[in-house]
């Protein structure tokens, strides 16, 4: 059989995924520094009331909308609302995931070839998603200058004709920045000059560390055509339930046709599920409870973090604004793979390294604020202790 080969991946496990397989064979336990699935770390969520909203009647009804049910669509523009955003519903489509609108989103602007632009570093998934709209990979450096920005020298030099998008990832995983209003105001002029559009991942706008700081959604930039993207995954901490949105805004015209383009692309597969659209308005309403629990963990995580590792031989944490992660950079030329494997190996805490979020150059460990405080101290304390052992 001859597969796409858009598919010909890599598909043998790589060395850390074998230690991993095997310590789960033997019952050995590890403490586990890269979760990110919020539903194995120890949250309360107030289950029954979630729960509850999927026992009514109206499920069993099968309104087949393009874009989503209205209530879901008002639901999510009261959402923006909130933070001053006016979003009609009509400019909301519901996808399942946002991986999805991601495709969705590839389909409706490039074609077989074009490119998109992705920051780097940043998070893996998007090389799949390229491979699987038949992208070619497209990327633009943030810097790191005290907080991470974006290289605008380096992303003009990335821009061709066959350039259609520009993602930001706002705040980006695993950095945790916020785009700022200056970089906003510089990615519409080089959007509006090489005709495209702008992608703004927002599924992390919520967890800003200050929570009284204000950042920008780019939901309500109507300069250039822009695309953003929130779901449950992050918004409520909810990946299995499986619901997530764009919001299109921009010029009137172009706005108009990218909706009616988009909305053959959404009717094609109808692909959200109905309870969870009829559960989304008392689910969004709920979100300061899901909220304030995941980042009260996430905080208290982050202050053992900058309290324990300052010992500036071993590596500094570097500044982030929100977001799931922290990023350890540890000084000198350090071997992440080696490292990775002898933290496994020898002291059962796995972390992420660098090179798994394309990180150009220099030494990086990645940890998830997500774990249960208890696992996560005990990652950093053994962490630390290997690093000092290796000066
Ligand atoms: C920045 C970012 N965008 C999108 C996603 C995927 O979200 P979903 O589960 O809605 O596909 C993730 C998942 O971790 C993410 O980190």
């Amino acid at each position: 059989m001859r597969f796409a080969r858009r598919t010909e991946w890599e598909l043998t496990p790589n060395k850390i995924t074998g230690i991993l397989e095997d310590f789960k064979k033997n019952g050995q336990k590890i403490l586990d520094l890269t979760e990110s699935n919020p539903t194995r770390c120890g949250f309360a969520y107030s289950q029954n009331g979630l729960l509850n909203q999927l026992a009514t009647p109206d499920n069993m009804l099968y309104v087949p909308l393009t874009q989503g049910l209205l209530s879901s669509r008002q639901a999510i523009a009261a959402y923006y609302q909130n933070q001053n955003i006016a979003i009609s519903p009509d400019q909301i489509f519901l996808t399942a995931s946002t991986s999805e609108a991601y495709t969705f989103l590839f389909r409706l602007l490039a074609d077989p070839g074009d490119t998109v632009l992705f920051p780097s570093p940043s998070y893996p998934l998007f090389d799949f998603l390229v491979d699987l709209n038949d992208l070619e990979r497209g990327f633009y450096p943030l810097v790191y200058n005290d907080t991470w920005v974006v290289d605008f020298a380096e992303l003009g030099n990335h821009i061709t004709r066959q350039t259609k998008a520009i993602v930001t990832v706002n705040p980006n995983n695993p950095t945790g920045t916020f785009i700022k209003k200056e970089e906003l105001a510089q990615l519409n002029k080089v959007c509006c000059a090489a005709r495209c559009a702008l992608i703004s991942d927002e599924v992390f706008f919520d967890y800003a560390f200050d929570r009284k700081a204000h950042f920008l959604s780019f939901a309500a930039n109507t300069e250039n055509l822009t695309f953003t993207l929130g779901g449950l995954s992050k918004t409520l901490g909810l990946p299995q339930m499986k619901l997530s949105w764009i919001v299109v805004n921009g010029p009137q015209d172009m706005m108009r046709e990218a909706i009616g383009r988009l909305e053959v692309i959404a009717d094609t597969y109808l692909s959200v599920n109905t309870p969870v659209q009829n559960a989304l308005p008392s689910w969004l309403a709920s979100r300061p409870v899901i909220q304030d629990e995941i980042m009260k963990r996430v905080c208290t995580n982050r202050e053992y973090l900058l309290r324990n590792f300052t010992d500036h031989r071993l590596g500094t944490v570097l500044h982030a604004d929100g977001g799931w992660y922290l990023i350890l950079k540890l000084i000198g030329s350090v071997d992440e793979e080696e490292l990775i494997e002898q933290l496994l190996l020898e002291d059962q805490v796995y972390v992420h390294p660098g090179y798994f979020f394309n990180f150009n150059e220099g030494s990086y460990l990645i940890l998830s604020l997500l774990p249960l405080t208890k696992t996560f101290s005990e990652g950093v304390t053994r962490i630390t202790a290997r690093l000092k052992k290796q000066l």
